[in-house]
């Protein structure tokens, strides 16, 4: 069959050349917004007076046709349609007749495709990003509910302090919004619509880029046609704010397969999100939460092959930048099913107040506290904090806690000490003291609930 590009040719493409070329298998996934961009275009010709009021309403009707006709599975592309942008034109010229072949007056494939683009990746972008605000309000329930739950608070994967559950839940609240602020700058800068850009300099047809924008509901036309053909910068940057809150997603899975492991149990993930082993009868595997950790390396990888392409290629579209689509799919249904699989593993979750409090009086919580009481009684930190580290290292070797040391073990670590000025260092009064601005005491971790309900309230694309 020969192409609709084919004028010049002699010989048809080789086979395998018609395969490797072809992009119909992965980007008819745009057919949707390609048929909005040609409506968006054929009635902007209208109005130009550049086809007349029949012709626009004759392709019009065809194109509405062929889209109910690939929705309902009546179209079946073949490598001969080469992409979406050919499968559609040659059906409607097939259908409507010669008056099909206007529609590709004053644009081209190139602008064509970063118009499907664009509608695909704006679409997809709303999607996620109301995605992140239901992650987000599970977290604010949870944190609610698990404000006064006291917890270990590690470094290095050592005991550290003592926090709140709830203030956890905060702390990957504020990622997740972090995540929500990056896909919304991204999607206003790229908000213009490259239509009329055509092959890479304009055209010497009166076209109207205002009005195409305005009916694809974008903010404004590309400012240089050039750049508006080669530019997937907004393929980047979604693919970096895709890694970013995959990074998050996979150290919050991270945390979910220790906190559920033997040795933890401070969760018990719900059955309906773990697995078996076909071997070993008792097992229940957190395998969502390993294939969270695991599918981060996709799109990091989806982000560095588009990189890769993008790198060294010249002015204005070349054939290299069809490979701007598999990567981008790959990124957005991944991020989708992960943001969507971890809030509900989430919701479903939860925490075995029990084991946890075991670990409570492990691993010295309260030594900061005692450092920063004596500091408050006038013995510099750093004294104070050497200090507690001999109470510490006394503690270790008569294997007790620092309330069993006694008066002589205090007053041969330093004379200041006594068990009266150690205060109260329970666990539950170290945690309700730190009160600072960000920290962690339940009335602090309210306050900043408070905010980031506001702040989910306040998003106007919900
Ligand atoms: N299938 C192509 C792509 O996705 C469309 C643009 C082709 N343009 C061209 N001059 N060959 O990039």
């Amino acid at each position: 069959m020969a192409s609709l590009w084919g004028g010049r040719f002699e010989k048809d493409m080789d086979e395998i050349v018609k395969k490797y070329n072809a992009s119909i298998f992965f980007d008819q996934r745009m057919y949707n917004e390609d048929i909005d961009g040609s409506i968006a275009h054929v009635t902007m010709l209208g109005r130009q007076g550049i086809v007349t009021e029949e012709e626009k309403e004759q392709i019009i009707a065809g194109l509405e046709e062929i889209r109910e006709d690939i929705a309902a599975g009546r179209i079946v592309f073949t490598v001969e349609d080469e992409d979406i942008h050919m499968g559609i034109e040659s059906r409607l010229t097939a259908r409507i007749g010669d008056v099909g072949k206007k529609l590709h007056t004053a644009r081209s494939r190139n602008d064509q495709c970063q118009v499907d683009g664009r509608l695909y990746l704006k679409r997809e972008i709303r999607e996620i990003l109301n995605s992140l605000c239901c992650l987000e309000s599970v977290i604010l329930e949870k944190a609610e509910k698990y404000a006064d739950q006291i917890t270990v608070g590690f470094t290095h994967l050592q005991h550290a302090q003592p926090i709140t559950i709830g203030f956890v839940f905060m702390a990957y609240f504020q990622m997740f919004k972090r995540d929500i602020q990056r896909l919304t700058d991204t999607l206003e800068r790229m908000d213009h619509n490259p239509l009329g850009s055509c092959a890479l300099a304009g055209t010497t047809m009166p076209i109207d880029r205002q009005l195409t924008s305005q009916l694809l509901g974008f903010a404004a036309p590309c400012e240089n046609a050039m750049d508006g053909v080669s530019d997937r910068d907004y393929s980047l940057e979604f693919l970096s704010d895709a890694s970013i809150s995959m990074m998050h997603l996979s150290r919050w899975a991270e945390e979910f397969a220790w906190w559920n492991s033997s040795e933890f149990s401070y969760i018990a993930i719900d059955d309906s999100f773990c697995t078996g082993s076909s071997i070993m009868p008792q097992k229940k595997n957190p395998d969502m939460a390993e294939l969270i950790r695991g599918k981060v390396g996709r799109v990091y990888g989806d982000l560095m092959q588009l990189l890769t392409v993008m790198k060294g290629t010249p002015l204005a579209y070349n054939k290299d930048f069809q490979e701007d689509k598999e990567s981008l799919f790959d990124a957005v249904d991944t991020w989708k099913a992960t943001i969507d699989i971890f809030t509900r593993m989430l919701d479903k979750t939860e925490f075995r107040m029990d084991h946890i409090e075991k670990q409570l009086s492990r691993g010295f919580l309260n030594a900061t506290d005692i450092a920063e009481h004596f500091a408050k009684q006038g013995i510099p930190f750093r004294e104070a904090h050497a200090i507690v580290g001999r109470m510490v290292k006394a503690c270790e070797s008569k294997n007790c806690d620092f309330q069993d040391l006694t008066e002589e073990d205090l007053q041969s670590i330093d004379s200041r000490v006594t068990k009266a000025s150690l205060g109260d260092i329970s666990i539950r009064s170290c945690v309700n003291a730190r009160m600072s601005f960000g920290g962690t005491a339940p009335a602090e971790v309210r306050r900043q609930i408070a905010v980031g309900k506001a702040w989910l309230d306040s998003l106007e694309f919900q």
